[in-house]
């Protein structure tokens, strides 16, 4: 069922490449009115990240699709499904780094956009791309019931019973000692339902069955958790010039994490179990699983 690692790294490049040039089309311009507003929003959304929730839509659609050619329909119905998940993740980095949250100044490499812009502008970036990226999904040529269900989702994901929930959860965690089941709940909402929804977005898109949108569900719910795990064990084993976000600051912060609750050993185990659990939950899609098999591996492999 996997792909040659080359080929994955071939098409996870290729797809980035895309998906930067479709946000970068789909984003105001800097010079429309209010220009300052207009430049945070490119600045957070655009030039750099490592697209992985876009991605995961991609890949979900074909593995849904089983090497059949994506109809223009359903390729720019991709297009727009995976330019609003990374546009809501765009938001949520903007506001998760200000600091009244985090605290940050550097993301993929660069000041962080209240820095490099100031307050009101990056919460205001954060509030205008989100109602962004519902209008995308709205204008995806898919049946209106389908553009139905995919919004319900997302603003199921991103609101307070899923990311904004687990950011609430994190920002009354500090200092506090979870327990495992609370710290995977944390988990869970704070990043595992956004990229969840990813996956099952790419399915709905290219019309997944019920059983097939099962299958993204268990693989999702194992490799959004494990997207969070793997993040917080970086946070402890990469430096800040890998990283491109600063090294080192949740112990500083004293955030409850996988490294803090279980120990680096324990927390990269159970990140391996994740990555058994995702594979065996697509097995059943065969070949057209491939990409999502490769995500896994990218996911559990990476550097930053
Ligand atoms: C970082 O997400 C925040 C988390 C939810 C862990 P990514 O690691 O996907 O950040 P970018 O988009 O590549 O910068
Ligand atoms: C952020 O988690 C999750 C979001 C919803 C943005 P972190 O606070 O650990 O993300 P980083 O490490 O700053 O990217
Ligand atoms: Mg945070
Ligand atoms: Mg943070
Ligand atoms: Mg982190």
């Amino acid at each position: 069922m996997g792909v040659e690692k080359t080929v994955g790294e071939a098409w996870l490049q290729e797809r980035v490449q895309h998906m930067e040039q479709v946000l970068a089309s789909m984003l105001p311009a800097e010079d429309v009115k209010p220009q300052r507003l207009h430049q945070a929003i490119r600045y957070a959304v655009l030039g750099g990240g490592k697209r992985v929730r876009a991605a995961l839509v991609y890949a979900a659609g074909e593995a849904v699709l089983q090497g059949a050619a994506p109809t223009a329909a359903q390729e720019k119905a991709l297009d727009l499904a995976a330019a609003a998940v990374e546009l809501i993740h765009a938001y949520s980095l903007v506001h998760d780094d200000l600091p009244c949250m985090d605290d940050d100044t550097l993301r993929r490499g660069r000041p962080t956009v209240h820095i490099q812009f100031d307050e009101a502008t990056a919460m205001l970036a954060g509030d205008a791309l989100q109602p962004l990226a519902f209008e995308l999904l709205a204008s995806m040529p898919v049946a209106p019931a389908l553009t139905v269900q995919a919004v319900t989702l997302l603003a199921k994901a991103a609101g307070s019973m899923g990311m904004a929930g687990g950011q609430a959860i994190d920002c009354e965690s500090v200092g506090v000692a979870l327990n495992l089941e609370q710290l995977q709940e944390m988990h869970r909402l704070k990043t595992g339902a956004m990229l969840k929804t990813s996956i099952v977005l790419g399915g709905i898109v290219a019309g997944a069955s019920s059983t097939q949108r099962q299958m993204l569900n268990d693989y999702g719910n194992a490799m959004g958790l494990g997207f969070q795990v793997m993040d917080d064990i970086l946070d402890v084993t990469a430096d800040t010039q890998t990283l491109g976000k600063t090294a080192g600051k949740d112990a500083v912060d004293n955030k409850p994490t996988y490294v803090s609750v279980m120990g680096l050993d324990e927390a990269k185990a159970f990140l391996a179990s994740l990555h058994e659990q995702s594979r065996m939950a697509i097995r059943a899609l065969g070949n057209g699983g491939q990409y999502l098999s490769y995500m896994a591996d990218y996911i559990v492999g990476r550097a930053y």
